[in-house]
């Protein structure tokens, strides 16, 4: 018999594609790639699995996450720009029914005061900011102690 492993999906929205080369002094040095090879690692030690979707574009990341209802665990996201003002992808969020969290590389409650409103932040089951590419290895870790938690 095998055991069914747990998958996640990983959803970075407009602009992260750029990591690395975009304003380097907010964002780091990281490539994208290299976040996310490191999330694989981190996954893998701790027996899941992680699939990773990036789009600049709002459609996808909702399609996204629609199709993730019927194969994902839960779902880290960092919707970028989007966090700001979408409440289509709130709602998209809201609607897989999956614990969600979100994430974002920079503290953003520390930056210009458009960036400290999340419209998305009270449909996940938190929000982990300000760890560089750390916050997507944290948002594991805090997606797994909320699935394993006695009550769930
Ligand atoms: C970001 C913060 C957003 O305000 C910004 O638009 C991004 C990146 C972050 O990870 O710090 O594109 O989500």
């Amino acid at each position: 018999m095998t055991a069914i492993v747990k998958r996640f999906l990983v959803l970075n929205g407009p602009n992260l594609n750029l990591l690395g080369e975009r304003q380097p002094e907010l964002y780091g040095s990281a490539a994208l790639e290299e976040i996310i090879e490191r999330l694989h690692d981190h996954a893998e030690d701790l027996g899941v699995k992680i699939i990773h979707v990036q789009s600049n574009h709002e459609g996808e990341l909702i399609e996204a996450l629609h199709d993730a209802r019927r194969w994902a665990a839960g779902v880290i996201i960092n919707p970028a720009a989007l966090t700001h003002y979408s409440y289509a992808l709130r709602d998209a969020i809201a609607s897989t029914g999956l614990p969600a969290v979100e994430v974002h590389l920079t503290d953003i409650d520390k930056r210009e005061d458009w960036r400290r409103i999340s419209v998305t932040r009270d449909v996940c089951i938190d929000q982990i900011a300000g760890h560089g590419g750390d916050s997507y290895l944290m948002a594991l870790d805090r997606l797994l102690q909320y699935l394993l938690r006695p009550s769930g």
